[in-house]
């Protein structure tokens, strides 16, 4: 049977991925006292195969980063113990792993915030991506990616998070004035400069061939467009391995009832030179049809794998989905919407 495109393999910088399928970073909320579990291992072990990229879900760069229960850390030597059984799993199985890491910024709970964040306080800021990319590599992670998506920390500092208000103001930005910092983001380098300053240091800590940009130029809260194109624009000078971004929000008018994605993501995928990940409302047919058109080198999936842990090879055969279940998306239960979707033969071995 002849490959479709998104199964044609693909080099990302030095690594030989054997087709476009890209497991996409999904929080789960399963690793009890930010630590990583057996249970953890069992899922990302399900979803390796040789040759597969998977991005672990987003891990915390310090105690202030958790606005949710259970989610990962990776701010000390702890983590990276933790981490270890669940990277060799996935290693072990001839796959490639890398993690998301971030700051959720003004949505942490108010036990540690929100962060009301004093201009002094953002080298240190900056230094928690730096240490917490530095321990990824210590975990065996094969390199990290930088959350700069869906509204949290990076993206507050360009985001007008009061929508709607003629006065709507990045998040730091009156307290970035009042130190007498710099002009509080009016000017373009200075809103993006939080989020160049991240990369930057992670990409001096581990080296380009290691960090992927995740971005959501299109995200709700507002089109900040000109923000993450600056930013692309700066890892593709740096030479930053990838650049993976989420699609505008997809609309429900779609033929056949079907999402349709609105595609457009081009003027990013043009101003940047390294690997170009999609993500967003994909199926087997999406995927294939934007990477026959070079719209995309690769494409992740984030809720479709979460519920098939043999994705591609379910789009190998053309063969029929599990459905994921919202209500378990983030419960703590460490088997059931987590590791007990089945696999194909153990569908086929049901009905027979
Ligand atoms: C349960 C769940 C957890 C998610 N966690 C993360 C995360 O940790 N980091 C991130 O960048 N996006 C996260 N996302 C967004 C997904 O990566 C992805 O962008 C989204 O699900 C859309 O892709 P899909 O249509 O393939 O599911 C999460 C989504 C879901 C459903």
């Amino acid at each position: 049977m002849e490959a479709t495109p998104l199964l044609t393999p693909y080099k990302m910088g030095e690594f030989n991925l054997a087709h476009r399928v890209v497991l996409a970073p999904v929080t789960r909320c399963r690793s009890y006292g930010n630590l990583a579990q057996p249970h953890n291992t069992l899922f990302y072990a399900q979803r390796a195969a040789p040759g597969v990229l998977l991005i672990a879900e987003a891990s915390a760069v310090s105690e202030t980063a958790t606005a949710y229960p259970h989610v990962p850390g990776l701010w000390s030597q702890e983590h990276v113990e933790a981490w270890k059984p669940v990277v060799d799993a996935v290693h072990a199985k001839g796959a490639l792993f890398l993690c998301q890491i971030w700051h959720t910024g003004i949505v942490t709970p108010t036990e540690f915030g929100p962060p009301k964040l004093k201009a002094e306080e953002i080298p240190q800021m900056v230094n928690d991506f730096r240490v917490a990319a530095r321990n990824a590599i210590k975990a065996g992670f094969d390199g990290v990616e930088i959350h700069a998506a869906n509204g949290f920390l990076i993206n507050q500092f360009w985001f007008f998070m009061d929508i709607g208000k003629a006065d709507s103001r990045p998040v730091y930005r009156d307290q970035l004035i009042e130190d007498g910092a710099d002009d509080g983001g009016s000017s373009l380098e200075n809103r993006c400069r939080f989020a160049t300053d991240v990369v930057a240091a992670v990409a001096d800590e581990v080296g380009t061939h290691r960090v992927g940009v995740r971005l959501s130029p299109f995200a709700e809260y507002v089109d900040c467009t000109d923000n993450d194109l600056h930013l692309i624009r700066f890892m593709d000078k740096l030479g930053v391995l990838y650049c993976h971004v989420v699609e505008p929000r997809m609309s429900a008018d779609g033929e056949d009832g079907k999402l349709a994605i609105p595609h457009r993501l081009l003027p990013f995928r043009k101003a940047f030179r390294g690997t170009f990940i999609v993500n967003g409302g994909y199926d087997r047919d999406e995927g294939d049809k934007v990477v026959s058109e070079g719209y995309a080198d690769l494409v992740s999936y984030g809720r479709l794998f979460l519920a098939n842990p043999d994705l591609p090879e379910r789009f190998r055969r053309n063969a029929g989905l599990n459905k994921y279940d919202r209500s378990t998306f983030y419960t703590s239960d460490p088997v059931v919407g987590y590791t007990d979707y089945p696999f194909l033969e153990q569908e086929i071995g049901v009905a027979n």
